[in-house]
């Protein structure tokens, strides 16, 4: 199988998001699935050769790991910006969240202040598969901090490449303020009941 680039999640229009960063941005992204598929066939050659013990082959099993989630997190993001989507404060996702943190704003704040952690990386909230628990977590690099049999709900770049053609090095804060405003709520909820309707998925 070929991974193949998501050309129906590319976001455009975004308020304070220009279509430029977009563009600028969605390259970086073709770039891992680019760089996914020729790992992918590197690693299958070397098993062909006999070579799945060598150092290379590990060293090229990581580097797929790095190169697979930058590509599927990126996914995430992409398809988790729209513009002018209204939060139903009703729906599942804002109940649990509700429940999670006591109302929406605190839920807000948490997630906006993971985003502005002092590192490249992703601001992420997860659902826990096992009890439907709402948390914000920080990923640093793409592989690294990601936590088993949680799903991803709502996903934000922050890398500086994400900003860098609207924002300075120190634009992060407006920069995420931008994606607080542009985020898809209806994706959102779609992507908590699926993650919820994955329950019976426990871990034991
Ligand atoms: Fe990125």
């Amino acid at each position: 199988m070929i991974y193949t680039v998501k050309e129906n999640i590319k976001p455009e229009g975004l308020n304070g998001i220009s279509n430029d960063q977009i563009n600028d941005h969605w390259n970086l992204y073709v770039a891992y699935v680019n760089q996914s598929n020729a790992l992918k066939q590197e690693l299958e050659a070397l098993r062909l050769e006999g070579k799945a013990s060598t150092f290379a082959y590990a060293d090229r099993r990581r580097r797929f790991g790095f190169e697979f989630a930058g590509m599927a997190l990126h996914e995430y993001y992409f398809a988790n910006l729209k513009a002018d989507v209204e939060l139903n404060e009703e729906s599942d996702f804002s109940v649990a969240v509700k429940e999670a943190f006591g109302s929406l704003q605190a839920w807000k704040e948490d997630f906006i202040n993971t985003g502005k952690s002092r590192s490249i990386g992703w601001a992420i909230c997860y659902m826990d598969s096992e009890t439907g628990d709402i948390n914000n977590h920080f990923v640093q690099l793409h592989e690294e901090g990601n936590i088993p049999s949680f799903h991803p709900i709502v996903v934000m770049d922050v890398w500086e490449h994400a900003y860098m053609v609207d924002h300075k090095a120190g634009g992060r804060p407006d920069y995420i303020n931008a994606v607080m405003s542009n985020i898809n709520w209806e994706t959102v909820e779609r992507r908590y009941k699926d993650a919820k309707s994955k329950l019976a998925s426990q871990r034991d």
